[in-house]
């Protein structure tokens, strides 16, 4: 089973919407036809942009795809502030983020949260981006494996094979997310296998071949092409380095790296 390869820019709360059009249009100059049909290109701008991204993707005819970084899973009420999945799939998003560190640490979100938004993104048509990852202290202590796919076991919970098949799972040690630390690939591929090998026990071999497993935390060009040639790496959920495009495009094209 050969996964096509998704590359994402998640560019947190950072870009205007000006500043959001200029991005998207300065990357579209740098991608390729043939990038894109070796690797899926996601950009995930905050809220207020993705409109406006929406209309210059649609305008220019640009392949690069559109996601959103978070969502709530009811589908309308009283949640101030909140996003509908249904909202996000009106504006043609095809990815949702969902359950990263940063919304589980700084935002108090539960996987009991991160189960129900991967329901609801899925039941919108769009495609979840689940995040799960290992603070320090719980690597020193030994504890990566059963930490991440515990997280992996409670996103999915209740969800059907051919759902899981469709979905991307990001894996972002949290300690390398924004602090210029990669995983060794060796040890993010260990990680991103035993990843594939629980959803295998859980959801047998054919979804456990399909589906889509992320690296994340501090991806630059430098690094990029080492972690994508480990089997079970399929993609790049990245942070910084998405808000350069010329870095952006580097890291897109990783295979002539
Ligand atoms: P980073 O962020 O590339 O800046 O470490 C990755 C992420 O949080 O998705």
């Amino acid at each position: 089973m050969s996964r096509k390869p998704l590359i994402s820019g998640n560019w947190k709360m950072n870009l205007n919407h000006f500043e959001a059009i200029q991005c998207v249009q300065k990357l579209s100059y740098l991608l390729t036809k043939d990038d894109y049909a070796a690797v899926d290109v996601s950009v995930h701008p905050p809220f207020t942009d993705i409109r406006s991204v929406q209309t210059v993707i649609d305008a220019d005819e640009l392949l690069m795809q559109l996601g959103a970084q978070h969502c709530h899973w009811e589908e309308k009420g009283a949640f101030t502030g909140e996003i509908a999945p249904a909202f996000l799939s009106k504006l043609n998003v095809k990815y949702v983020i969902v359950g990263h560190s940063e919304r589980r640490e700084l935002f108090a979100e539960t996987d009991e949260m991160v189960n129900k938004k991967v329901a609801a993104v899925l039941a919108n048509q769009m495609t979840p981006i689940m995040c799960v990852g290992e603070t320090l202290e719980e690597r020193e202590a030994g504890q990566t494996e059963a930490k991440v796919l515990g997280q992996v076991r409670a996103g999915l919970a209740g969800r059907k094979a051919d759902q899981v098949a469709t979905m991307v799972i990001a894996y972002e040690p949290v300690w390398a997310i924004g602090t210029g630390r990669n995983a060794t690939p060796e040890d993010a591929q260990a990680v991103c296998s035993a990843i594939r090998g629980e959803v295998g026990q859980l959801f047998g071999a054919d979804t456990a071949a399909a589906v889509r497993i992320q690296y994340g935390g501090s991806v630059k060009a430098g690094t990029v092409a080492e972690l994508m040639r480990q089997a079970d790496i399929d993609g790049a959920l990245v942070g910084g380095a998405s808000l350069d495009p010329d870095e952006f495009a580097r890291i897109v094209n990783f295979r002539n790296l």
